[in-house]
């Protein structure tokens, strides 16, 4: 059996175990999701969103992309935060970002990973550009990479309070919350690094007064 296979394979056997364990399930997610959450997180494979909180399908709504990163251009993002803002109605916004991250290592390098990459990479550079002083400090570079994975959490946080559609929903409806998280790889523990509440004020050259 080719390792594809064995993935067929092992979804037949789950949808068999979910029907057995609740006869309902299929039925009842195929017709409505009403997920509380936003997960905007990396790709790495080790950090699925729903395992680590031990959350089941149709409780959060998933994006991610490489180093979970909040980009006010990037029209993926913002269509998902757009539709689980303003459709969804989710409650919390999280940003989980996670210690050893490759993407968070990458952008600390000089290396040229091409066009691509190094234009999605430089977003990371601009972060550790804000905080260089702290970071150069900081000598050991496990260290270094881990304070900029938290740092780099913070800021997409603030990234999406910047946005419009955060701004709207906290005027009209008082949600969502924002979290900025940090998974462990080595221990499976997540660290609240910050929390924003609606309303909260954030920097005033970010701000829209006519919503
Ligand atoms: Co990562």
């Amino acid at each position: 059996m080719t390792t594809y296979e064995k993935l067929l394979l092992e979804n037949k056997a789950w949808a068999q175990e979910q029907k057995e364990e609740d006869p309902d399930f299929f039925n009842r997610l195929s017709s409505l999701q009403t997920p509380e959450f936003l997960w905007i997180g990396c790709s790495d494979s080790r950090v699925p969103a729903d395992k680590i909180t031990g959350t089941q399908p149709g409780e959060i709504f998933v994006h991610r992309n490489i180093a979970n990163m909040v980009v006010h251009t990037d029209v993926n993002l913002l269509s998902v935060l757009d539709y689980a803002v303003n459709h969804l109605e989710v409650k919390h916004v999280i940003v989980c970002g996670h210690y050893g991250c490759g993407g968070i290592k990458a952008a600390m390098t000089n290396q040229d990973f091409k066009p691509v990459l190094n234009m999605w990479l430089r977003n990371i550079k601009d972060v550790y550009h804000q905080y260089m002083q702290e970071l150069n400090d900081i000598k050991n570079e496990d260290d270094k990479t881990d304070r900029l994975v938290e740092l780099n959490v913070k800021e997409q946080v603030m990234h999406l309070a910047q946005t419009s559609i955060i701004q709207r929903a906290w005027k009209n409806d008082r949600r969502p919350h924002l979290h900025g998280w940090v998974y462990g790889l080595k221990d499976g523990i997540i660290k609240p690094v910050l929390e924003v509440q609606p309303g909260d004020k954030i920097d005033p050259l970010y701000e829209y007064d006519n919503l």
